[in-house]
């Protein structure tokens, strides 16, 4: 007998359905998900399973796929035609799929699929018989954004929020106060002394790569620069600000949490690191000498 999924809809063979590539649950983490138990091809603790959903779902302001009762069906249906007896049931609802941005998409419906697979009880039974063991780890769910992933969700919720409040983009604050990165995009200021500052590529931030050619850009320019950290006040106080990535390249900010930076105008500083950046960044696959790629 092959396994069947719910997904968007549609009963599928389980070996073979699929959804868009464009789901944001697929691009960005942007989805949420249960599990319940199945016993005697009944759900246990349906109901509140399907509230932490609801409080999932409204957490991140995405629209209920189904309504309780509908989803209840579902469930009911992939658990009956999996002919699960024993074993769970599992459901996800991503935001839906969107061409790629972070910000919410203005129109997708979201997604769900439902499945559902048999477990062997004894094999419970055994571990539960003989006890298991544990080791402790430090909590570092999900603190290391200096790995590109694919676990993007704290972004995506930050640039919704820069984007309700009419910004283009957030710059996310640590716990001591500094800032660290944008939500898609690396920090920077230039002085009232003119220096350029950038947070040095710790562990805190994603390196980017069109910071590191803009440490070099900088360079050549003749330009001061510092890698440290700085706070919102100094850049409140900042001469210029910007952001980079290789999207954007290099793009003024002109306001900081509704403060005008320098003459709330893009500045001469990152309008001349704008306009030179191709000439030093990379064209193509030329071999790239790798001491001097990293900063
Ligand atoms: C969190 C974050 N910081 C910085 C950047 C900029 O990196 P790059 O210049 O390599 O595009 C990105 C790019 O996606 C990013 O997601």
């Amino acid at each position: 007998m092959s396994r069947i999924a719910y997904v968007n809809g549609r009963y599928l063979r389980h070996a073979s359905a699929g959804v868009s590539i464009d789901d944001r649950a697929f691009v960005f983490g942007d989805g949420v998900y249960e599990v319940c138990e199945v016993r005697d091809g009944v759900p246990t603790d349906a109901p509140r399973h399907l509230a932490r959903l609801a409080r999932s779902l409204a957490a991140l302001r995405i629209e209920a796929p189904l309504g309780e009762a509908a989803l209840a069906r579902v469930m009911g249906e992939v658990i009956a035609r999996n002919r699960v007896r024993d074993g769970l049931v599992y459901l996800q609802v991503s935001r839906g799929a969107a061409r790629r941005d972070h910000a919410f998409p203005a129109a997708a419906r979201p997604g769900l699929v439902v499945t559902a697979k048999s477990l062997d009880p004894s094999a419970n039974e055994a571990r539960a018989l003989g006890g298991v063991k544990v080791v402790t780890r430090p909590d570092e769910r999900w603190a290391h954004p200096h790995v590109k992933t694919l676990q993007l969700l704290p972004n995506v919720l930050a640039k919704q929020s820069a984007r309700e409040a009419g910004a283009y983009e957030a710059w996310f604050v640590d716990g001591q106060g500094f800032i660290t990165d944008g939500a898609s995009t690396n920090a920077w200021i230039v002085t009232a002394q003119g220096r350029l500052v950038t947070r040095p590529t710790d562990p805190a931030i994603l390196a980017g790569v069109t910071r590191a050619t803009l440490i070099d850009v900088a360079a050549r320019l003749g330009f001061a620069l510092e890698q440290r950290a700085f706070a919102p006040d100094e850049a409140y106080a900042a001469r210029e600000a910007f952001l980079s990535s290789a999207t954007t390249v290099v793009l003024p900010v002109i306001e900081i949490d509704g403060r005008p930076i320098g003459e709330g105008r893009p500045g001469p500083v990152a309008r001349e690191l704008r306009r030179r950046f191709h000439d030093i960044a990379t064209r193509g696959f030329a071999p790239v000498d790798v001491r001097a790629a990293g900063d």
